[in-house]
């Protein structure tokens, strides 16, 4: 039979989509490993490693990779990934230098004449890569956010101003590491502990931590696609960051209420809201993106979702305008989980950090102050809507709220920040107002 591509070769592949259609990795690496159905599990999990590694670390590994180049525009397109790779191997992951070399080369079997740049280069990284990374992580803030922990320039500039320069460094290094998987558990069916005892019984590699604070959550590490297993399948516990799992709770919608999920997605917190409404009353999910909304409609049959007391239409619309599906009575309580431009999840979304740009942020503020206004509107009078957005950007949240309370149209109730330097997690912000 013949052997189908490396992890290593694969891992070039997806990098290489990632950088040319500026798309999402983890649809960029889904798609790539599809097509190889066959690869060990073990490579698809180093293929997932190496993927994300070098984008949380591309700046940093450029500039070793650059530091002992001769031509280093010279190494473009695929030598520049697998080079990137054979880095990352090396510095993050202890790799030896020959192994990391000898993989690079054979998974640049087109490089030809560059092959002999290409070991010199990664044999100069592996022998000098600690003392350049201890140079790099002193000196002017901005060139060790930029350099050491490739954060781009306007968004460690951003970050310096807004949190000063401890913990813009304190969250440049949080979001450098692979994040934890954390689950939600429906505890209304069935507790923490067994739910987790049953992912051990079926799991024995994978690390279960609860999470004092958050008996709802259970934080894991080094189990891979395992969520999608039966307890997934029977709604009793969802793939969820353990800061979007606060929207929802934040909102606290009682049993028998009337909940407009406004941009529900995939659905991940309608499930939510109808385990915290103990799968009694009326959810009307609605997003713009018709794939999304037939995607939500696929996991019907998950969980409370199933429930004969529970009413769940999913409707398709532009949030921003009239709808009658939306519009025909007010709601009791509306969770808006606004589009926006993902800042907040650079370590679980590492392409993020280089596809977005700081007109970015404008253009979703835009969007996003319609959003709020617009559905404010929808709550009836003592009603509450929790504003939720993925990101730091205070244009994106906090500036957009204060605006509409300035302007008397709600109150605040409640306004958390997220971050991943202080609570462990993704970065979210989320707001509680009620409708003056
Ligand atoms: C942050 S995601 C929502 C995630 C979802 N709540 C979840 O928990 O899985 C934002 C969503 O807003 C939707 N969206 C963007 N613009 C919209 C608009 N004008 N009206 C309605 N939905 C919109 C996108 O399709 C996307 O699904």
């Amino acid at each position: 039979m013949a052997k189908g591509p490396s992890a290593r070769r694969i891992a070039v592949r997806v990098l290489q989509d990632v950088e040319r259609s500026g798309g999402f990795s983890n649809r960029a690496l889904s798609r790539q490993l599809e097509r190889h159905p066959g690869l060990d599990p073990r490579d698809r999990g180093l293929t997932t490693t190496l993927v994300y590694g070098v984008l949380r670390h591309r700046a940093r590994l450029d500039a070793h990779i650059d530091a002992h180049a001769k031509r280093p525009k010279g190494l473009k397109g695929e030598t520049r990934q697998a080079l990137r790779i054979a880095a990352y191997e090396m510095l993050e992951l202890e790799r030896p230098a020959a192994i990391a070399i000898s993989e690079a080369l054979r998974s640049l079997e087109r490089a030809g004449p560059l092959r002999g740049a290409a070991q010199a280069i990664l044999g100069a990284v592996g022998r000098h890569g600690p003392e350049l990374d201890a140079k790099w992580a002193t000196g002017k803030p901005l060139h060790v956010l930029e350099r050491r922990w490739s954060i781009p320039r306007w968004l460690g500039g951003r970050w310096l101003k807004h949190l000063g320069e401890d913990q813009a460094l304190a969250r440049a290094r949080a979001v450098a590491a692979a994040p934890p998987v954390d689950l939600r558990v429906d505890l209304g069916r069935i507790s923490a502990d067994e739910a987790a005892q049953r992912l051990q019984a079926d799991h024995p590699g994978v690390q279960i931590e609860r999470l004092e604070e958050h008996p709802q959550a259970l934080r894991t590490r080094g189990g891979g696609d395992l969520f999608y297993g039966p307890l997934h399948g029977e709604g009793l516990v969802s793939v969820q960051g353990l800061a979007a799992q606060q929207p929802a709770r934040v909102l606290a919608p009682a049993p028998g209420s009337r909940v407009l999920d406004a941009c529900a997605g995939m659905g991940v917190k309608t499930l939510q809201l109808a385990e915290l409404m103990d799968g009694q009353g009326t959810i009307v999910a609605a997003d713009l993106d018709e794939r999304q909304v037939a995607e939500a409609e696929a996991e019907l049959g998950r969980g409370r979702l199933t429930s004969d007391a529970l009413t769940l239409t999913h409707v398709q619309a532009d949030l921003t305008a009239d709808h009658p599906a939306l519009d025909a009575e007010p709601f009791d309580a509306v969770l808006l989980d606004v589009p926006c431009t993902g800042l907040g999840n650079l370590a679980r979304h590492p392409e993020i950090r280089w596809n977005r740009t700081f007109e970015d942020i404008g253009a979703r503020a835009e969007l996003q102050a319609r959003l709020l206004r617009r559905n404010l509107a929808r709550v009836r009078p003592g009603g509450a809507l929790v504003y939720a957005v993925c990101s730091f950007a205070p244009e994106e949240g906090s500036q957009l709220v204060a605006a509409v309370v300035e302007e008397g149209q709600a109150s605040l109730e409640h306004e958390r920040t997220w971050t991943p330097e202080a609570d462990a997690t993704e970065g979210f912000y989320v707001a509680r107002l009620r409708p003056r």
